[in-house]
């Protein structure tokens, strides 16, 4: 029921329910017999509820769990045989509803790809799809080594075919910049691999598209060679602090980030509905085995912190830090844009997000959160000089975008129709101002997005046509548009 009432809300979701999904289940089940849960198992029970938020917790007819890209090829070649829902899930942390689970369909989490193995070289890692970032980090920290994926421990490689942002995202550009390879099952069963030499069109569409193009068994990323360490943790300001910080923010996005590389900060607003109280928390890392960090975040320790985690560490170390704010289960939504840096508009993002929030306290568990992430000029370039990719960032020449997020969270799913409606419109104002003010830029990153966000449509008709042209190619029958209904899709018909 409370389900029902959420998807009532979402009028542009895509679940179509099949009629043939119990038929569907006992086929891969006849094939593959030992990878195949149903409802009544513990199995399908811990990995149904193995997502961030509730949003992703459907009801799929059966969940298939393959240990090899075999016979994820054995299954897609029998699901577009008999026309067969399914859903790809990674690391689980999308909100989008359905982006990763499926309503009347198989579930099939990529947990069991999981190989994590350097190159003789250690300039790069091959990553089965299943890893999340902190088992990545765990494995490259002790060798001296990271890769550019994200920052939270427990997050998964959708992040790295949607656009990605690691604490080396200055210096090194997004993780979709930074694969080498993906080795991809295609709508047709083969497992091949998309890389600068293979398949170059398919790589490139990829690194933006998502799951639009095939299953992503494993990924190859470069790697990065550390000094062992880094200094880092997080700045904890009270709302007292709060009117400092928004130009900190803007100096980090056309300055500090820009003139070095070794920066990271993660600027977040928080507003809990609970107490009434916002806060600012900021993780910040720099890059180096240092013991202080340099005089260019001066401005983040110049402002008054109730509370600082900074210490020498390691980046699995700061990735379950930062993961223990983020527990799975509660009803979450996310929604994101770009604007060029801009000091005046991004106090008035937080300052119209904070009077907004403030009408929502009487529901449970309310916790509105803007954060406010770069994209450098430099980031940029380093995805064209690797090759280039699907997201259509070029264009912003040489100044700082900024990436606008706004998060809602809450207890329960009968709360949704009240507030997501409501926070839709807010986000929507948000993007009306910024047009106003000429600071808009139409990109919309696809792994903070909301579901009703046109997110492959952003990237301009210079990209979607190099997509379609892809899909032409690789998936002339539509197999990850029809079914595989979640996530962010390419805009078919309005383009072709
Ligand atoms: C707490 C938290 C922290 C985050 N931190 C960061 C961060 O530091 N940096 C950052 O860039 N982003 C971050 N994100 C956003 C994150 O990148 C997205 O949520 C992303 O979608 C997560 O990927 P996943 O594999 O965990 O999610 P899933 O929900 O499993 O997958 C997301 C989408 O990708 C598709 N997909 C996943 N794996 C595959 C595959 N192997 N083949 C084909 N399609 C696939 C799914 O079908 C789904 O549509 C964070 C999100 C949360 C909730
Ligand atoms: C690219 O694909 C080809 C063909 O499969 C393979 O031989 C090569 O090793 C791949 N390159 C990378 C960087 O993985
Ligand atoms: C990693 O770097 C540290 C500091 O430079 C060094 O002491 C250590 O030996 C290095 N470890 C490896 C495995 O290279
Ligand atoms: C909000 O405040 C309440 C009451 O202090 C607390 O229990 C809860 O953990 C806070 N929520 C977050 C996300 O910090
Ligand atoms: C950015 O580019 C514009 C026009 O190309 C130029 O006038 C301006 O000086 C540049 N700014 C910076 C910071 O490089
Ligand atoms: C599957 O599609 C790929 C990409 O178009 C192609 O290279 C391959 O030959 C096809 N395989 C089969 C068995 O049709």
């Amino acid at each position: 029921m409370l389900l029902a009432a959420f998807l009532v809300i979402g009028g542009g979701l895509r679940f179509v329910g099949a009629v043939t999904t119990s038929r569907c289940c006992r086929l891969v089940s006849q094939l593959l017999q030992d990878d195949v849960f149903t409802a009544d198992t513990t199995t399908y029970d811990r990995v149904n509820k193995d997502f961030w938020s509730a949003t992703e917790q459907l009801e799929p007819s059966c969940v298939f769990l393959p240990d090899s890209a075999e016979k994820v090829a054995q299954a897609v070649a029998l699901f577009v045989k008999n026309d067969c829902k399914f859903s790809i899930k990674g690391g689980g942390h999308s909100a989008i509803p359905g982006a990763a689970n499926i309503q009347d369909g198989i579930l099939m989490p990529m947990e069991k790809l999981k190989r994590i193995d350097i190159s003789e070289d250690k300039n790069s890692v091959t990553v089965g799809t299943g890893s999340r970032f902190g088992e990545i980090y765990a494995a490259l920290d002790p060798r001296n080594l990271t890769a550019m994926i994200g920052r939270y421990e427990k997050v998964g490689l959708g992040a790295a075919i949607g656009a990605g942002i690691s604490y080396l995202v200055n210096k090194n550009g997004l993780a979709v910049d930074n694969v080498l390879n993906y080795q991809v099952v295609l709508a047709n069963a083969t497992i091949v691999n998309a890389n600068a030499t293979s398949h170059p069109d398919l790589f490139r569409a990829i690194k933006g598209g998502g799951n639009n193009f095939g299953v992503v068994t494993a990924m190859t990323l470069m790697t990065e060679h550390t000094e062992g360490a880094i200094y880092g943790g997080v700045l904890y300001y009270p709302e007292s602090s709060l009117s400092q910080v928004s130009d900190v923010i803007y100096d980090y996005q056309v300055r500090q980030a820009v003139e070095d590389h070794m920066t990271h900060v993660l600027p977040q607003y928080g507003y809990n509905g609970t107490t009434g109280e916002a806060i600012s928390f900021n993780p910040i890392v720099y890059n180096k085995n240092v013991n202080k960090f340099p005089k260019i975040f001066e401005g983040w320790l110049k402002i008054p912190a109730y509370k600082n985690t900074l210490r020498n560490r390691n980046y699995h170390d700061m990735s379950v830090e930062l993961n223990d704010g983020f527990p799975d289960g509660l009803v979450q939504e996310q929604r994101v844009f770009s604007v060029y840096a801009d000091a005046q508009l991004y106090k008035d993002f937080w300052a119209s997000y904070h009077a907004w929030c403030k009408n929502y306290r009487h529901i449970p568990g309310f916790y509105g959160l803007h954060v406010n992430m770069p994209i450098t000029p430099h980031a940029v370039q380093e995805g064209i000089r690797k090759g280039g990719n699907s997201l259509g960032l070029e264009d912003a020449g040489n100044r700082t975008l900024g990436t606008i997020y706004f998060g809602v969270t809450f207890d329960s799913l009968d709360d949704a129709k009240e507030v997501l409606p409501a926070h839709d419109k807010f986000v929507k104002s948000m993007i009306a101002l910024a047009k106003r003010r000429g600071l808009l830029h139409r990109y919309i990153m696809l792994t903070y997005s909301g579901y009703n966000q046109p997110v492959i449509e952003s990237y301009g008709p210079e990209n979607v046509q190099r997509m379609l042209k892809v899909q032409k190619a690789y998936d002339p029958n539509r197999v990850f548009q029809r079914l595989v209904p979640g996530g962010q899709k390419i805009p078919a018909r309005r383009y072709q």
